[in-house]
């Protein structure tokens, strides 16, 4: 079996969503991929971007996919992957993840993002702003929205917060 990701904007429900899926695919690997950057720094995202910058930042998603990928190979591993929010604005990182994997975008609206996002705000320096969270939501949405949907290979709504039909209906779709 292919691996699978799960790409979308921060508070779509990606980590819920991966938990979900890994309960029903036994035989698959899950991996966080901010966490597994945190483990192969020593550091946490906030302080990588803090220290090193949101470019630095994304030359770590590109290095950690291709080890990753490299990794399922050699040992026959098929992974879920929980992907960061920005990791498809990196065209490498777009490229590994259709060629690699069958990419599922888990899509809310902006009043979804919101709310997850005031409810469990996290550290998330891509969402620091003076201008308000949702102003800064919509703005990055504008430009990622149109990269999610042409990145994935499958689109799943995960507007109702049900996490485990999300990962139900993906499993279908397999
Ligand atoms: C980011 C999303 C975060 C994390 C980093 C940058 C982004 O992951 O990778 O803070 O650019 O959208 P989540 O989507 O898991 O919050």
């Amino acid at each position: 079996m292919d691996h699978i990701s799960l790409i979308g904007f921060m508070g779509c429900g990606k980590s819920s969503v991966g938990k979900e899926l890994a309960k029903l695919l036994p035989s698959m690997e899950l991996i966080d991929l901010d966490s597994y950057i945190e483990a192969m720094t020593g550091r946490t995202i906030p302080e990588i971007f803090e220290n090193e910058g949101e470019a630095a930042f994304r030359e770590m998603e590109k290095s950690a996919l291709e080890d990753i990928f490299m990794t399922g190979e050699l040992t026959g591993t098929a992974y879920i992957l929980s992907l960061g929010g920005g990791t498809v604005t990196t065209e490498a990182c777009r490229r590994m993840i259709r060629r690699n994997t069958t990419c599922f975008y888990l899509k809310a609206s902006v009043d979804t993002l919101v709310a997850n996002l005031e409810q469990w705000p996290g550290d998330r320096p891509m969402l620091k702003s003076d201008k308000g969270l949702r102003t800064r939501v919509e703005e990055l949405m504008a430009t990622r929205g149109p990269i999610y949907e042409k990145t994935a290979h499958h689109v799943i709504n995960t507007d109702g917060d049900d996490y485990l039909a999300a990962a139900v209906d993906i499993v279908t779709l397999l």
